[in-house]
Parts: structure tokens; C-alpha cells; sequence
């Protein structure tokens, strides 16, 4: 079933056109815009294995909020110790901090395709990342898994956690929702949105998300080896 027809390359930075336009091999590595994909879905929705297949089979490099802002805690540095404090006064980390640490890790690459997992989280979020980045996303996937399947998954893997029990996790689930529609309806006002019907096994979900990584995989080839300049013309269908 063909559910969309997209032109890939609208979704590809402004700038790597320019790129192209240059002679071959001039440009240093780092100037070429890299490919970054927002990772949308609630705690439970099973993003985070998607986003491991992902690396695994299409090479991108996985950058999860979370991970980066614990490491920035366990690196001792003054960030590390600002952000420790905000989280132990119960406070929300200022989505600059994030972004600041994305980018840090994007410049620090040597890759240029990117899995950007659990930010933005809310519109603010959005807007910090895009003021500071100065471009949007490539492309959005949104896993999308109905809220009595998550709650069942998070209350089985956080299987200890005092405060897990049904209604605090369902309570939590429409808070983070709330909060995250407002973007999702953003990227898909776009056309950058691809949603994952994030229900059956693994591999099945996989299957879903495989097409559109080929799709990418295939322009990105094209971009990189090509000095084609109709690429307008280039019209890639993701199932
Ligand atoms: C984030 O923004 C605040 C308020 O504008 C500013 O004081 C702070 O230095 C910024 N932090 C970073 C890491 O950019």
C-alpha cells in the first residue's frame, strides 16, 4: 500500500543543494548539513528499540536526551553540576541546556545522519532546538501506540518502582501527550511526519519503519555521489 508520496529532497537541508554546486571535494566534511530525525513517542511506545534497529541496519547515530544529560552529570563538569541541581530542586532541565548538548554532539560526530530520541518533548522544546540549530529536522517519526498498551509495558519494565502503579503511570502518559500533540501536529502540518502504528512484535514494527530509512539511505546516496541539479524531479515514494 503506498500511503504517501513524498519529494525526499524538499526534506533535505537548503544548504547541502549549494554543496552540490560546488566543485567536488572542496568542502570540508563538517559543512555538509546533516541529516537529523526526530524520534517522537511516549515512555513504553518502544521507540528505543526501533531506534537500535535503526543504527544497526541504516548506520545513524543514536542521540537520546536522557543519555546525554546523564552524561553530562556523571562528566563532573559545571554544566553536569547546573543541570544535577536543577533536577534535584525538581526543576525542568531549560531546553537550551539540551540543545546546547545535542548540538555538541552532532559537531562531534564523524557521522552526519542522527536519531534525535525524546526531544522535543513540547512545543518550547521545538522552538529552543530550531532557534538555536537554525534548521528543522529532516524528517519526524512518531510511534504511535494506543495508552493502555504503554501503561502495560511501563508498568513491566519499571517492575519495583514504588511509585508505578497504574494510575500514576496513565496520569503521567496524558501529561507527556498533552504536551507532546502540539508538535506532532506541527511536523505533520509539514509533511515531515511519519507515523508508526507501534502494536505487534518488533520485527513487524520494523517493517514499518524500514521503507522510509531505504527511501533516505537511497537520496542520501544520490546527493553524495551525483552533481544532478534537476533534483526536484527526484520523486521518492515511502510506503
Ligand atoms: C539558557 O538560557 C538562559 C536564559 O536565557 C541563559 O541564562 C543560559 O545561559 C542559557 N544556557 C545555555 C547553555 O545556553
Amino acid at each position: 500500500m503506498w500511503r504517501r508520496a513524498t519529494l525526499l529532497s524538499s526534506l533535505l537541508p537548503s544548504s547541502k543543494a549549494s554543496v552540490l554546486n560546488q566543485e567536488k571535494g572542496r568542502i570540508p566534511k563538517k559543512e555538509k548539513p546533516p541529516f537529523i530525525t526526530f524520534v517522537l513517542g511516549g515512555p513504553g511506545s518502544g521507540k528505543g528499540t526501533q531506534c537500535a534497529k535503526i543504527v544497526e541496519n541504516f548506520g545513524f547515530t543514536h542521540l537520546s536526551a536522557g543519555d546525554l544529560l546523564r552524561n553530562e552529570i556523571s562528566s563532573n563538569s559545571e554544566n553536569g553540576a547546573m543541570i544535577l541541581d536543577t533536577i534535584r530542586e525538581g526543576k525542568i532541565v531549560p531546553s537550551n541546556v539540551t540543545v546546547k548538548l545535542i548540538q555538541r554532539a552532532i559537531e562531534s560526530s564523524d557521522n552526519d545522519k542522527f536519531l534525535i530520541d525524546g526531544f522535543p518533548r513540547t512545543e518550547e522544546n521545538r522552538r529552543t532546538y530550531e532557534r538555536i540549530i537554525g534548521a528543522e529536522p529532516n524528517i519526524v517519526l512518531f510511534f504511535d501506540c494506543p495508552e493502555d498498551e504503554m501503561v502495560k509495558r511501563v508498568l513491566s519494565r519499571n517492575q519495583g518502582r514504588v511509585d508505578d502503579n497504574k494510575d500514576t503511570v496513565r496520569k503521567r502518559l496524558e501529561v507527556f501527550t498533552s504536551l507532546n500533540l502540539p508538535v506532532i501536529n506541527y511536523y505533520s502540518q509539514k509533511g515531515k511526519l511519519y507515523k508508526i502504528r507501534a502494536v505487534g512484535t518488533e520485527d513487524e514494527i520494523f517493517e514499518q519503519v524500514r521503507p522510509i530509512f531505504a527511501a533516505v539511505e537511497s537520496l542520501l546516496k544520490l546527493y553524495d555521489d551525483s552533481t544532478r541539479s534537476n533534483k526536484d524531479l527526484l520523486i521518492f515514494k515511502v510506503p
